[in-house]
Order: C-alpha cells, then structure tokens, then sequence
C-alpha cells in the first residue's frame, strides 16, 4: 500500500474510533471547561476526550508525526507528516443534542516548525477523512486520488449561475467579526438561491464536494476546520480559494465551488472586503 492510502486509512480509523466515542458518551460529557475567542466560543469535556483519543490513535499508529488539535496545540513530531485534527467540528450543535457534527483527520507535509500551529499557507495536505458519527457519513480524499463518500466517489458541485447558487457560510464568534459577515451575507443573499449555515465547516466542505452545496464561504477559518474538508472538496474537483492568502491572526478566508461559480461568487465577496473587521466598541 503507498504512503498516502495508509495515511487516508489511519485518518479514517481515528475519526471513527473518536465519532464512536463522541456519540456514545455526549449525555455524560456535556460539561462546558472554558471558554476561548468569546462567551459563545466553548469547550467541553468532549472535545477534549475526543482530542486525547484521537492522538492516542495516531500517536500509535504512526509514533514520529507531530499532532496539531484544536483543544490541546501542538504535540511535536520529528516526522514529515502532521496530523490536524478537530476533535468536534460543530461544538455548538454537539451541545444543543443537533445531530450534524463532525470529526475531522487531515494529513499534511510542510506544516512549518514542528510543534508550531501549521500553517495552510505552506502545507500540502494529502489524506483526510470527515466522519459524521450520527449519521455514519463518512468522506474521505487522498490528494490525486480523488474524493469519496462511504467509499463511493463523488461527482464534485455543478458550475452554476450565482442566482442559482445554493450557499454555504459560517460566522465567527466575536461580535466584530460577525458583524462583518453579517455585512457581507446581506449583500450576497439577494443575489443568490439561498443560503445554509450548517455550524460544521469541515461539513460545508464536504457538502460542496457531494454536490448538496453549490459554494460554500467562511471568513476566520482556523486550519482544524478545514485541513480535511478542503482537500476533500478539491479532490472532488471544487477550486478551494483562499487558504493561502493568511491575514495577520492566522485565520483564513476560504471559498469553495466549482471554477466558474468560485470566481462569480470570489469577485463579488473581495469587493466588500471580506477582512475588513468591524471596530471593537470603545
Ligand atoms: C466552527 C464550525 C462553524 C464555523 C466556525 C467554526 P467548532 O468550528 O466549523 O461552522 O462557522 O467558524 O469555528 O468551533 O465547532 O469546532
């Protein structure tokens, strides 16, 4: 088997084994521990469970990469690959008892210093996997290789007009940057189908790739949120935009559709530009 099936495989058995685990146990694990951008912005004991098994899988697996998980950093690594992992993508959902949530497992190489916050700017990703415990839905890419769902590979998003476009976006959780967002979607929602916010953005990446979105935007990203979804997204033939253009916090814009939607729907956002951050109040 070559390198990257292995890695896809691994990525796989990890997001199950913490998909197993989040389902099973969230009556028991709904504590919320602190905490983080704003009052909005939690953890609880389950991201953290989550996370320590899932470097626990990969940690086994494959002892000389380094881990980079949304509640714990970094766990360095003297190897190529590092791991980028979110231990629940959709927190806020997983607390409320909604049922789409995910686990998201990314491999990449050239993530930067070992034990440093990887950084999409310089990394390749090329194997990830996105595993949505309720539902058992589970995507997975390897790079060139191509994207599936349940085994099964996917057809990519239609390039469509914007006004037929169905839009996925996300928002933030500081009020300054929600009200930029909130700026912008006011002036892309007249122009499009409609628009959905799942709360998961590895999902909206996916959704994209399955063809269940025609776009999918999201200002502030940070790398656990998409490393696995995007390159599922590209593999199934969407242009995935942004991720290398970093701003000044480390955060990311990222848009993914295909090619025609992606410059239409990427043209009209950068002209209400989408990093301008709305002043904290005095
Ligand atoms: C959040 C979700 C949400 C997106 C936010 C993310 P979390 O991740 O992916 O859809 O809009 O930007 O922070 O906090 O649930 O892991």
């Amino acid at each position: 088997m070559d390198e990257r099936a292995a890695l896809v495989e691994i990525a796989e058995r990890a997001a199950r084994a913490a998909g197993a685990l989040v389902s099973r146990d969230r009556p028991e694990r709904l504590e919320v521990l602190r905490t983080k951008s704003s009052a909005t912005d939690v953890v609880t004991a389950m991201d953290t469970a989550s996370e320590q098994l899932l470097v626990r899988v990969l940690r086994e697996a494959r002892p000389q990469d380094g881990v980079y998980g949304e509640e714990g950093g970094a766990a360095g690594g003297t190897g190529r690959v590092t791991w980028v992992v979110d231990p629940i993508d959709g927190t806020v959902n997983y607390l409320y008892g909604l049922p789409s949530y995910a686990i998201s497992v990314a491999a990449v190489v050239g993530a930067g210093p070992a034990g440093s916050r990887p950084d999409p700017a310089t990394w390749t990703a090329v194997a990830g996997c996105v595993h949505e415990p309720v539902s058992g839905r589970t995507w997975t890419a390897v790079r060139g290789g191509g994207a599936r769902l349940d085994g099964t590979p996917l057809p990519g998003p239609a390039d469509v007009e914007l006004g037929e476009a169905l839009v996925g976006t996300g928002f933030g959780y500081t009020p300054q940057r929600r009200a930029a967002q909130a700026r912008v979607l006011a002036a892309v929602l007249p122009l499009v189908r409609d628009v959905r916010r799942s709360g998961v953005a590895s999902l909206d990446l996916c959704a994209v790739a399955t063809g269940w979105l025609d776009a999918y935007y999201e200002r502030g990203l940070q790398p656990w949120d998409h490393a696995a979804g995007a390159l599922v997204a590209a593999e199934a033939g969407a242009v995935v935009r942004g991720l290398d253009a970093g701003d000044p916090a480390g955060e990311t814009f990222c848009l993914a559709a295909a090619p025609g939607l992606a410059q239409r729907l990427g043209d009209l956002i950068a002209a209400l530009d989408p990093l301008a951050e709305e002043p904290a109040p005095a």
